[in-house]
């Protein structure tokens, strides 16, 4: 029997790269860029799988260039570049990156978060510039984070490895999630419940974990932002889209909030005009699960979906749509 054919859209780890090179037939667009959609439509056109990543929507058009396709592993742990319905309606099991991430992200959260309130991104310019000119008790003076109130919007994995590391800061943790935890669980995190206009008009720091779906999208807009205390600081390492990044330009540029951490863009890899001439943003390219562990981890991951899917044919364990194989089953 032939082997299985896939394609791989980006480079990945070594590592993960081995892990499927016995099983596989194997295409790689081997680039530390994007794979330009035309290439990727034509060379879907025999595989059996593919290997993405966020950039690539999976998509009607992309399925319906596929016909072989039976298996979709993203290299990421959010899938709202994958049509998944559609894959489901066709027959292709989808697979991500769960847990892996999640300290990872949280670490680079509370990474943004210190950035932002602390300045140190600023502090570094500013000593590479040669403008240091000794200590003054006035200079690039930021806000104290610990002691003061955190507001999670997005309660599930990685808010919650947000939450806890809030706890060695002495802070007062609120979240919100469309669906609220039991009691125990917030007992356990020092978390309380709050309905968005709440946590916004209370927390001095509001980062975000949610997913992106059609309730998320511009969560956080005009409105949002005339809620929040002047000197509060938003912090997003969940996706873009989340937030109005117009909005936020202009409750930045106000001062109608005081900074921002961002990792993530509304029209990634693009900014808002003007976001990137402001002082008090500090701005990462997507990085939160960027550790060479978690980046093999996840890579691994989701190698073995493939894996699993189409060789073991059995049900991958982080199969986003278990259902494809039980009505394949049927
Ligand atoms: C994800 O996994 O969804 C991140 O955005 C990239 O790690």
């Amino acid at each position: 029997m032939p082997k299985p054919k896939i394609l791989i859209s980006r480079r990945i780890p070594e590592e993960a790269l081995a892990r499927l090179k016995p099983h596989f037939q194997i295409e790689h667009y081997n680039k530390p860029t994007a794979i330009p959609r035309k290439l990727l439509l034509s060379r879907i056109k025999d595989k059996d799988g593919l290997l993405c990543i966020l950039t690539e929507k999976v998509n009607e058009e992309l399925l319906a260039a596929a016909p072989r396709l039976k298996a979709v592993a993203t290299y990421s742990v959010g899938f709202d570049h994958v049509d998944v319905p559609a894959c489901t309606r066709r027959g292709v099991i989808v697979t991500n990156t769960p847990g892996v991430l999640t300290e990872t992200t949280a670490d680079f959260a509370w990474t943004l978060l210190m950035a932002a309130a602390r300045r140190v991104v600023e502090g570094d310019r500013f000593m590479r510039a040669g403008k240091y000119v000794g200590w003054d008790p006035m200079m690039m003076l930021g806000t104290d984070v610990h002691g003061k109130t955190l507001g999670i919007v997005g309660f599930g994995r990685i808010g919650q490895a947000v939450a806890r590391r809030a706890q060695g800061f002495g802070m007062k943790v609120l979240y919100y999630d469309a669906q609220r935890i039991f009691p125990e669980v917030e007992r356990q995190f020092g978390a309380a419940f709050r309905e968005l206009g709440d946590l916004l008009r209370e927390s001095d720091f509001v980062s975000l974990h949610c997913v992106l779906d059609q309730s998320t999208h511009h969560l956080i807009d005009e409105r949002a932002f005339a809620l929040m205390k002047r000197s509060a600081y938003l912090i997003n390492a969940a996706r873009g889209p989340i937030v109005d990044e117009r909005a936020l330009v202009k409750a930045l540029k106000s001062g109608r909030i005081r900074g921002a951490g961002l990792d993530v863009y509304e029209a990634e890899p693009k900014m808002a005009a003007g976001l990137a001439k402001l002082p008090n943003v500090v701005l990462a390219p997507h990085l939160a699960s960027a550790s060479l562990e978690t980046r093999l981890k996840m890579g691994l991951m989701a190698a073995q979906g493939l894996i699993d899917a189409l060789i073991e044919r059995k049900r991958p364990e982080h199969a986003v749509n278990p259902d494809v194989l039980e009505k394949a089953a049927a």
